[in-house]
């Protein structure tokens, strides 16, 4: 396995397959985690340099479960505010002697960063619009949870697209598959690089999109990440695209219904996100076990 995690694409479908199994050891059927000293000596730092509530959480949760010393970089506080860059910064923390770090950026720096320090491992948790491995691992894990493989699925991805990192990490993940077929719905302008993709198709009817869907991911419109302002009209938009009770009924009655958070309730209604087909709570629990797995594979190589 590579050194360091930095797109799925670092992780071969055997990989991803003993990722996932190595995974189900941390969480048993009630969703409780296992807790073991198994890294006293290591050092992990959180570096978030984007918001995040789940994923910083639960590789804090993760990496204590598996008996590290966990460091909570705060970049409000850091010397960030004092114009460091972001290289000087993690070279400081490789210097005090961290292990690992896991990094979500803005911008794509995590490579150079890894070349550059060669002593430390790096786990990606968000670069930009570009990638987010280990979301794409708990999203495969939970959905063969569920439908116990990937192949033969259909799997439908609704909401803005273009600046989802969950997104085009899940695509490559599961390209490792022989899945039925992947489904790309959403308003035209929020999905520009799905409409012409190898590797699935783009239908933005959504009732045409969901039928006989076996998964449903749902995905929030990242603001944050628009250069111009969105002139939306949130009634019409909601009406083409938010997951309700009535367009679930084109999936599968047991189809899956699922999404990274956090949950706007505009992409998705109150009662589908509560609706015995939701697996969103899930997935949180999820990614504390996939991450204990990532940790403690890469804290080990
Ligand atoms: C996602 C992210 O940050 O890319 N959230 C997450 O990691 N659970 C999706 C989002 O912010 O909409």
């Amino acid at each position: 396995m590579a050194k360091n995690l930095l797109t799925i694409n670092d992780l071969t479908k055997k990989d991803i397959l003993d990722l996932i199994a190595f995974s189900n050891n941390f969480i048993d059927e009630d969703g409780n985690f296992r807790k073991e000293d198994l890294f006293p000596d290591k050092i992990v730092a959180n570096v978030f340099c984007e918001p995040s509530t789940r994923t910083k959480m639960s590789f804090a949760v993760a990496a204590g479960n598996l008996g590290c010393n966990v460091l909570d970089f705060d970049v409000d506080t850091s010397s960030i505010q004092k114009g460091e860059s972001i290289f000087e910064t993690i070279d400081a923390l490789n210097l005090m002697g961290v292990d690992l770090c896991v990094l979500r950026h803005p911008e794509s720096v995590i490579r150079d960063l890894a070349e550059h320090l060669p002593k430390m491992v790096f786990i990606n948790a968000g670069e930009g619009s570009i990638s987010h491995p280990t979301q794409a691992l708990l999203d495969m894990k939970t959905i063969i949870d569920h439908k116990s493989d990937l192949d033969g699925l259909k799997i439908v991805i609704v909401g803005d697209l273009d600046h989802s990192r969950v997104t085009s990490s899940f695509v490559e993940g599961v390209s490792n598959f022989d899945i039925d077929s992947l489904v790309f719905c959403g308003h035209p302008e929020m999905c520009q690089k799905y409409q012409n993709t190898d590797f699935g198709i783009y239908e933005p009817d959504i009732d045409k999109a969901l039928k006989d869907a076996d998964v449903v991911m749902t995905l929030r419109i990242q603001y944050e990440r628009f250069e111009k302002d969105l002139n939306l009209d949130l009634d019409s938009y909601k009406s083409a695209y938010q997951l309700s009770t009535e367009k679930l009924g084109y999936a599968k009655g047991d189809a899956i219904i699922m999404h990274p958070g956090p949950v706007n309730y505009v992409e998705i209604t109150e009662s589908v996100y509560d609706s015995e087909n939701s697996v969103i709570r899930q997935q949180i629990a999820n990614g504390v076990a996939v991450r204990m797995a990532v940790l403690s594979r890469f804290l080990s190589s």
